[in-house]
């Protein structure tokens, strides 16, 4: 059997994308496994999430590097060295990255946002769908380049606005969608690597 390629996810929150990857990684016939689940902050859900499914989960604390996001992403570059990871999946890391880690891991980072980018970059994605009248929402999976959400898009996942939804409902219906998007995009780049 040909060796599973090593991704780490990168988290801030309750990781709900994660435990998707999490899952899909358990099939025999994915060609990824999840080797570590990385958060930025102590209080990511998520990490308790990945611990109880088994999974390596690691908290490089931002707080004490303070504003030095180089320094930070230094450590958390050696963490992902040292445990041979190949390929990083951004899954609600709420941080902007500098040129260090983008650089760093060129072609090999990936990234999921809640809209049909190029719309939308950055917050409140849905809010701003909505207040513009849109008829599709949804998400997409993607390569990190320099510019925040920019970058070659992998996949996305389209839903239709629905009369009567505000921004908690189309987020559910979305999310539903990244949950589905994001395995199958991540394990279509790992196959073509
Ligand atoms: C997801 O909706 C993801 O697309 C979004 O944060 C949420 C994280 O949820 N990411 C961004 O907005 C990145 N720009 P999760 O922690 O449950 O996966």
């Amino acid at each position: 059997m040909t060796s599973k390629t090593k991704v780490a996810v990168l988290i801030s929150g309750r990781g709900s994308n994660m435990e998707a990857l999490v899952r899909a990684a358990q099939d025999p016939a994915c060609p990824f496994e999840i080797a570590l689940v990385l958060a930025n902050k102590p209080e990511a859900g998520g990490l308790a999430t990945a611990s109880a499914a088994g999974i390596e989960a690691l908290c490089v604390d931002q707080k004490p590097f303070g504003k030095d996001r180089a320094a930070h992403e230094h450590a958390i570059d050696a963490a992902l060295r040292e445990r041979g990871i190949e390929v990083v999946a951004l899954a609600g890391y709420m941080r902007i990255l500098t040129p260090f880690l983008v650089d760093a891991w060129a072609g090999r980072m990936l990234n999921i946002h809640p809209s049909l980018l190029p719309a939308y970059p950055g917050l409140n994605t849905h809010a701003r769908a909505l207040a513009a009248g849109d008829a599709e929402a949804g998400c997409t999976v993607h390569l990190v380049t320099a510019g925040v959400d920019e970058g070659p898009v992998l996949g996305q996942a389209r839903v239709t606005v629905l009369p009567g939804d505000d921004e908690h409902a189309l987020a559910s219906r979305v999310l539903e969608q990244e949950h589905r998007l994001y395995p199958k995009a991540l394990a279509d780049f790992v196959r073509a690597l």
